[in-house]
């Protein structure tokens, strides 16, 4: 039988969220009234967050390594969206260690949404497209995998014994299991603690196109995922690779052999961002 979407909302909107300075940085964002100084000043309050902050400032993600000393550097150098992103990924880091009992192996997980993070910025550089949400977007886009291995047990076992019996791409087996699937759970996670739309959207389609935010992130992310999976670097659903949609590469104006030619790049940043080792 199964699983009622709505039950399974009701359950998600109970989650607890992140602490009361990442709630706090998140409204002062979704208003639009955060600045260098209070940043500063509800960051000052939380040293763990800081600290994973500046941790991740530092890798080669943004090329400053060793240059970002304290939350007012990160805001110069990286600009405020930039370091509203990583609030939100140290505070969704913190928020999921992972457990004894994890179904998930979360080193390969984090590794793959890091080398996801990276690929996609390494896309976006080639097709001379920009966004703030490329790292945030990368790291995150499977966090409905999270709430599955934290919170619906049951229902993940049934999904991995459902996807090995029919040898069908995990989103088929959550949706025949569940009726929905890690990108919509995602979603409505980042939804109800208040993300910024473009991030739940970009979040809710890395699957399947249906686009309504920063097409170029999202085609990005599309195929960054399918080169990770394709490199084997780390773990999602056993790296089993999707088909890429033509309109994908034809947004971006890249072609198969353009994508070829950044795996080397995309591997050597991987191995040189030490964010999650
Ligand atoms: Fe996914």
């Amino acid at each position: 039988m199964k699983a009622d979407v709505n039950h399974i909302l009701a359950r998600i909107e109970e989650l607890p969220s992140f602490a009361e300075s990442v709630r706090k940085i998140i409204d002062l964002f979704n208003k639009g009234e955060v600045d260098v100084k209070n940043l500063e000043q509800i960051l000052a309050q939380d040293a763990g967050i800081s600290t994973q902050v500046l941790r991740i400032a530092n890798s080669s993600f943004f090329g400053f390594g060793g240059q970002i000393n304290s939350i007012k550097d990160a805001c110069m150098i990286l600009g405020l969206p930039n370091v509203y992103n990583l609030v939100t990924a140290a505070a969704i880091l913190d928020r999921f260690p992972g457990e004894e009992n994890s179904i998930i192996n979360y080193n390969n997980y984090w590794l793959h949404s890091m080398a996801v993070a990276i690929a996609t910025k390494v896309i976006m550089d080639k097709a001379n497209k920009r966004s703030d949400s490329a790292f945030l977007s990368g790291l995150i886009h499977d966090i409905g995998k999270l709430i599955l291995d934290m919170y619906f047990k049951d229902e993940y076992l049934k999904i991995i014994q459902y996807q090995k019996n029919h040898q069908c791409p995990m989103v088929d087996a959550e949706k025949s299991v569940m009726n929905i699937d890690h990108a919509e759970l995602g979603a409505m996670l980042l939804e109800s603690w208040k993300f910024p739309k473009e991030i739940v959207s970009i979040t809710k389609n890395h699957h399947k196109l249906n686009l309504e935010h920063n097409l170029d992130v999202s085609c990005s992310l599309h195929l960054a995922n399918i080169l990770v999976k394709g490199l084997s670097i780390g773990d999602s659903d056993g790296n089993h690779i999707t088909n890429i949609s033509p309109k994908v590469l034809s947004h971006l104006e890249l072609n198969w052999d353009d994508l070829l030619s950044l795996l080397p790049d995309i591997e050597k940043q991987v191995k040189d961002n030490e964010i999650f080792h």
